[in-house]
Order: structure tokens, then C-alpha cells, then sequence
């Protein structure tokens, strides 16, 4: 793959950078900001070493070096944003996003939508052909998210346990598009 540590979104004040787990203490910083995400779906606060176990934490069958973290960085070097994502996975057309986390200050205004566009920009320009991710039924803003993004439910999963919560949670896939970033429906 052509430039795996850096992508750029339309916006000029943000940069995208991939992280490693030198990364952990400032990615930790931002999961201590999103503790409403943990609450709602794991019904605890994120524990203080989440994310440096975001670096080694993998589905069955891949590696560390499958784990792509990325970073959404404000102009001032301030991590505002993360995408988690596991290449190839579950199969070898697809990638897996696991994760996706803004500051509550940067919600709603568009942003997600702009990290998200240059993500799936960047994958389909290496030639990524699906993008596939769980989304609990009690995040309906998450949920909603997803659907704006084009993404259809393709598989419900009645009960699975996260944390000390229980969630019926729904996969969804969208076949990636490379388009220019602005332009992706
Ligand atoms: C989901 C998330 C990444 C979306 O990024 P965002 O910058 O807030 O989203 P945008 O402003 O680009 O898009 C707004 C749309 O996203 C949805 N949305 C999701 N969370 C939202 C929030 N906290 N505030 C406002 N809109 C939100 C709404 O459908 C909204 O559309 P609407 O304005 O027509 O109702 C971000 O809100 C977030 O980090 N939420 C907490 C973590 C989370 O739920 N992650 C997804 C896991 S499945």
C-alpha cells in the first residue's frame, strides 16, 4: 500500500496520521474525553491502559501489524479524533473499522463525515473493496451516522455482551467508492 501513515481531508485545519503504541498516552487522553461512548456501550469508564491495548487487541486470525489506527489531528498537533480499523479482515476484500472516536466538542459539525470520507478515500485508492463494522442498536446516533455514510444493514446479532452491557448490535457493510472525497454518497 502507497502511504500508510498519513492521509488529508478536504478540510485544511485537520491531518490524518497513523498511530503506533508510542501514540498510547495521547490516544488515552482522547478515550478519557469519550467516556459517554464507553458508558453507553461497555456501561464503565474506559480503563487507563485502553489504549495501549487498542495496539494489540486483534480479531482471531490477524496480527498487530494488521491493526491501523489513525489519528484526526487539529493544525496544532492536538488529537481530536481516532479511526481503529483491521486490514483484510474478515476477509481479504475487506477492511474492518472497529472503532471510531470524536472529542464530544468536535461532534456534529461535520467532521466526522469529513474523517470518514478520507478514510474510505484513501482505502478504495489501494483497492479496498468493502468496509464492515458493528454498531450497537442503543447508539442511534452512531447508528444513524453509519447509514448517512451509506452503509446498509447487512447481519443483527440479538445479545452480545460488552463490558457489564448486553447490546443487540447490527453489522454493516458498504462497498468502498473512490471518488473524490467530496463527492462520496
Ligand atoms: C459518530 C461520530 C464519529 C460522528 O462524527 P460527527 O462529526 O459527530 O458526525 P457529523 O457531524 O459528520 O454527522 C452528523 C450526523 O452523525 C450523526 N451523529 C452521530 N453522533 C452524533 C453526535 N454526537 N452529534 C451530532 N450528530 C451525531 C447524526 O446522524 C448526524 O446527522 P444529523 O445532523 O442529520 O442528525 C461522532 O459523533 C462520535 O465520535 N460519536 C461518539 C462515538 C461513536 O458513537 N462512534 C461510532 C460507533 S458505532
Amino acid at each position: 500500500m502507497d502511504n500508510l501513515t498519513s492521509f488529508t481531508l478536504d478540510n485544511p485545519n485537520y491531518l490524518v496520521k497513523q498511530l503506533f503504541p508510542e501514540d498510547a498516552p495521547v490516544l488515552q487522553k482522547l478515550y478519557e474525553q469519550c467516556n459517554d461512548f464507553a458508558l453507553l456501550t461497555d456501561g464503565v469508564a474506559f480503563s487507563p491502559t485502553a489504549a495501549c491495548e487498542e495496539f494489540d487487541t486483534v480479531p482471531e486470525g490477524k496480527t498487530p501489524e494488521d491493526n491501523y489506527i489513525f489519528g484526526l489531528f487539529e493544525r496544532n498537533h492536538i488529537l481530536v479524533g481516532m479511526i481503529g480499523s483491521f486490514k483484510h479482515y474478515p476477509d481479504n476484500q475487506t477492511w474492518w473499522l472497529g472503532m471510531m472516536m470524536l472529542a464530544p466538542i468536535q461532534r456534529g459539525q461535520g467532521l466526522g463525515t469529513d474523517f470518514y470520507r478520507a478514510f474510505e478515500h484513501w482505502l478504495s485508492a489501494q483497492g479496498t473493496q468493502q468496509i464492515s463494522l458493528c454498531a450497537i442498536e442503543a447508539n442511534e446516533l452512531g447508528l444513524r451516522f453509519w447509514q448517512k455514510m451509506g452503509f446498509k444493514i447487512t447481519r443483527t446479532i440479538s445479545s452480545r455482551q460488552f463490558g457489564i452491557k448486553t447490546h443487540k448490535l447490527y453489522v454493516l457493510s458498504r462497498t468502498a467508492i473512490a471518488q473524490p472525497k467530496s463527492h462520496l454518497v
